[in-house]
């Protein structure tokens, strides 16, 4: 029995203008969900205990409960039927907080059914399973919380061809702050279609994409400070959006106030996470002004 992994992700740029075919720029965090199969007598129910997140499902399509509904899709997308098997997993990230905990969670799951069914761990039948959940769940993902918890690492993401995965010069250091607001990420992406009217030549969107591309080459040059003005020009674009939160927009300015590069929100927004860079010798300030504001952020590094 081995314990199988999806990466928790930070999306650093692009989030909403990637549902509209534009480069996204993300990353795994060095933390995720991890599931192991326990195989239970025959003719069991298929199960997922998460303690770290209070959660015990049986896998149903009819349920009430997301999560079993979600756990049924993917064995389902597998052809796997019902296995009498009792998926047992931690986390190491917050559900719900715009860091990819749902797909993090659909690829491990994927790839401990999987393993349990004696299968290969083929990375597109683990992509098209854990999509089929994150769409159950989020209405039209653009798949980039997928293709980063197989693949790990930092990459640039596009709907047409997929994850293309960059080397940094030197790991990236990031502060997050899980704002502890729950939000819907199927609501903020359609009250990013009512903004934009889902027209993808929006301008608001086109600046988004634009600021990945700059974003990017200023993260591969090691150019920590162009990459954080890009962060800042994000947040403000996507505020304008709607998809920020008074509490986030204050999270970002205290942020930038004890001495970050840049701030941003991070994922769909309406609540979840946001992320800062700063100097190293910022981080601690960062992480008091935040926690003054109530809020327990963590450093992660992204390779
Ligand atoms: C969610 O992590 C990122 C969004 O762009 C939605 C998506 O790409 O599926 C808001």
């Amino acid at each position: 029995m081995s314990k199988h992994v999806g990466f928790g992700k930070i999306i650093l740029l692009g989030e909403h203008a990637v549902v509209y075919g534009y480069p996204a720029l993300a990353a795994a965090l060095d933390r995720g969900v991890t599931v192991a199969p326990v195989p239970t007598p025959k003719g069991g129910p298929l199960r997922l205990d998460i303690p770290a997140w209070s959660l015990s499902v049986t896998a149903a399509t009819t349920s009430d409960h997301p999560v079993a509904r979600s756990l049924a899709a993917i064995a389902d997308a597998l052809e796997l039927g019902r296995p009498a098997v009792s998926l047992v997993g931690d986390a190491l990230i917050p559900p719900g907080a715009g860091l990819g905990s749902s797909a993090a969670l659909a690829v491990a799951v994927a790839r401990a059914l999987l393993e349990h069914a004696k299968r290969p761990l083929d990375p597109q039948v683990i992509t098209a399973a854990a999509s089929t959940s994150e769409q159950l769940l989020h209405g039209r993902p653009s798949g980039i919380d997928v293709a980063i918890a197989i693949a790990g690492g930092t990459g640039v993401f596009r709907r047409a061809t997929g994850l293309r995965r960059i080397t940094l010069p030197q790991p990236l250091r990031v502060l997050v702050g899980p704002s502890g607001a729950p939000r819907s990420t199927a609501a903020m992406v359609e009250r990013v279609a009512e903004a934009t009217a889902s027209v993808v030549g929006d301008e608001r969107l086109v600046e988004l994409g634009a600021l990945t591309d700059r974003g990017t080459a200023a993260l591969l040059a090691g150019d920590l400070r162009t990459l954080g003005a890009a962060m800042d020009r994000a947040h403000a674009v996507l505020a304008g959006l709607g998809v920020s939160t008074p509490q986030l927009d204050t999270l970002c300015d205290a942020a930038r106030t004890a001495g970050a590069y840049g701030a941003k929100l991070t994922g769909a927004g309406g609540g979840g996470a946001v992320v800062a860079i700063a100097p190293r010798d910022r981080e601690a300030a960062v992480l008091a002004a935040w926690r003054a504001a109530h809020v327990e952020g963590f450093g992660a590094n992204l390779g």
